[in-house]
């Protein structure tokens, strides 16, 4: 493996009933809060008074930004900026799924900016500082619970993108499973194939010794697999939430990443499809990567033959390493399509008008990818194969 630097400080607090740990925690920062969530699914379970409650206790001056989109907007992350500088706001707290984490991030790094915050989502500006904040998770798939990142969408020009800086780890993140048990089936499927292409994203890399990560990795897949069938037929199960809440954070809290980068680039061109078409991120992945895989499979058809047998159970005997490479990919199709994942483009009324936009959206910092380096061509391939 390669040497390395691990730092990921976010304080992670899960388990039932945890919420109570709000109050303490609030304690080391500021009474101006800025409270931020999505479009009411806070409200409709409840969690949003009960936030409010310890809120209230804590003695903070609560102002709120709501309607945080999935896929979330700059113009959102703009009002938030704004009532940042103008109410001099000391603590952000998200309480949501990934996008109004994505969102409170850019709002914490736009508020200490000058500038517009589309400069740092675009990486023309590197972000200097950050606002402080806490989140509270509603639903498992991005692990930006416990990670740097966000993605951010400027819906006005049709572009997404990832960025993400040391300064924009949340302080803590609250993870109470029974927070999740409102996430309907289809955020539920969404969420289990964004948790498993993130792990497939760090698998596939060139690095040589990296068997522990390998086996984690494979355990993280191996675990999601077994819950996440059970999980979409029983929706409120506590151990089945629990267990898909945990797996989310592992697979992206830089934990399965030591020693080496991962590819991704499949979430890149994910974020170019969802920029154009405004789809769930989830059903973006579950239709791309088993596409991506095989275009890639040449690159180390090893490393494809050892998923497919020690994930996907495929039996190599009598069979050449490619083939038996092509059914762990299969496997993995028909396991997400067996859950009531998207397998085309087509499941999202997309044709191919606008294939040569997204490819282009997906190229904007030129060629990318690590496990194999992809060009405009390969993209294009990609997404036709995804028709
Ligand atoms: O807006 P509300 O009303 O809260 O409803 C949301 C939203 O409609 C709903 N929801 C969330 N928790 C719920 C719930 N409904 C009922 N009960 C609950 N407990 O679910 C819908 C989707 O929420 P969203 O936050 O958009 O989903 P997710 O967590 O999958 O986040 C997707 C976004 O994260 C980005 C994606 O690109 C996308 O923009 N990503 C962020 C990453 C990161 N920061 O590390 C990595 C990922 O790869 C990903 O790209
Ligand atoms: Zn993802």
């Amino acid at each position: 493996m390669n040497s390395f630097t691990f730092y990921n400080p976010t304080k992670l607090i899960f388990g039932k009933g945890q919420l109570r740990q709000l109050e303490s925690e609030l304690t080391h920062y500021g009474k101006k809060v800025l409270l931020v969530y999505g479009g009411g699914s806070i409200k409709r379970s409840g969690l949003y008074d009960r936030v409010m409650a310890i809120l209230e206790k804590a003695g903070a001056q609560v102002f709120e930004l709501p309607g945080v989109e999935p896929n979330p907007r700059l113009s959102t992350v703009h009002k938030g900026v704004e009532i940042c500088k103008n109410e001099n706001i000391d603590f952000l707290l998200a309480v949501g799924g990934g996008s109004v984490i994505d969102c409170t991030k850019a709002v914490a790094a736009g508020a200490k900016y000058d500038g517009d915050v589309w400069d740092i989502v675009t990486k023309k500006a590197a972000a200097a500082d950050a606002l402080p904040f806490g989140t509270v998770l509603t639903l498992a798939a991005t692990g930006s619970e416990m990670n740097s990142g966000s993605v951010i969408t400027n819906w006005e020009t049709k572009e997404k993108y990832g960025w993400g800086s040391p300064y924009t780890f949340p302080k803590f993140s609250i993870l109470e499973p029974e927070n999740t048990f409102t996430v309907p089936k289809n955020q539920t499927i969404y969420g289990i194939v964004d948790m498993m292409s993130h792990v497939f994203e760090q698998y596939f890399h060139h690095v040589s010794n990296t068997p522990l990560q390998d086996r984690m990795c494979e355990s993280v897949l191996k675990t999601v697999m077994e819950a996440g069938p059970k999980l979409v037929n029983d929706l409120e199960n506590f151990e089945l939430r629990e267990t898909i809440l945990y797996a989310g954070t592992i697979a992206l809290n830089g934990m399965l990443q030591m020693g080496y980068q991962g590819d991704w680039a499949t979430h890149n061109i994910e974020h170019a499809v969802s920029a154009v078409y405004d789809i769930p991120h989830g059903g973006g992945l579950a239709i791309l990567f088993p596409n991506w895989m095989k275009h890639t499979l040449k690159e180390n058809v090893g490393r494809y033959k050892q998923l497919a047998v020690r994930v996907f159970d495929v039996n190599p005997e009598g069979k050449t390493d490619e083939e038996t490479a092509l059914e762990g990919i299969e496997k993995l199709r028909e396991f997400w399509s067996s859950i009531g994942a998207p397998s085309r483009l087509a499941d999202y009324d997309i044709g191919d008008e606008n294939l040569e936009l997204m490819a282009d959206k997906a190229m904007v910092y030129g060629e990318f990818g690590r496990f194999k380096v992809l060009n405009k061509e390969d993209v294009l391939a990609i997404l036709r194969a995804s028709l």
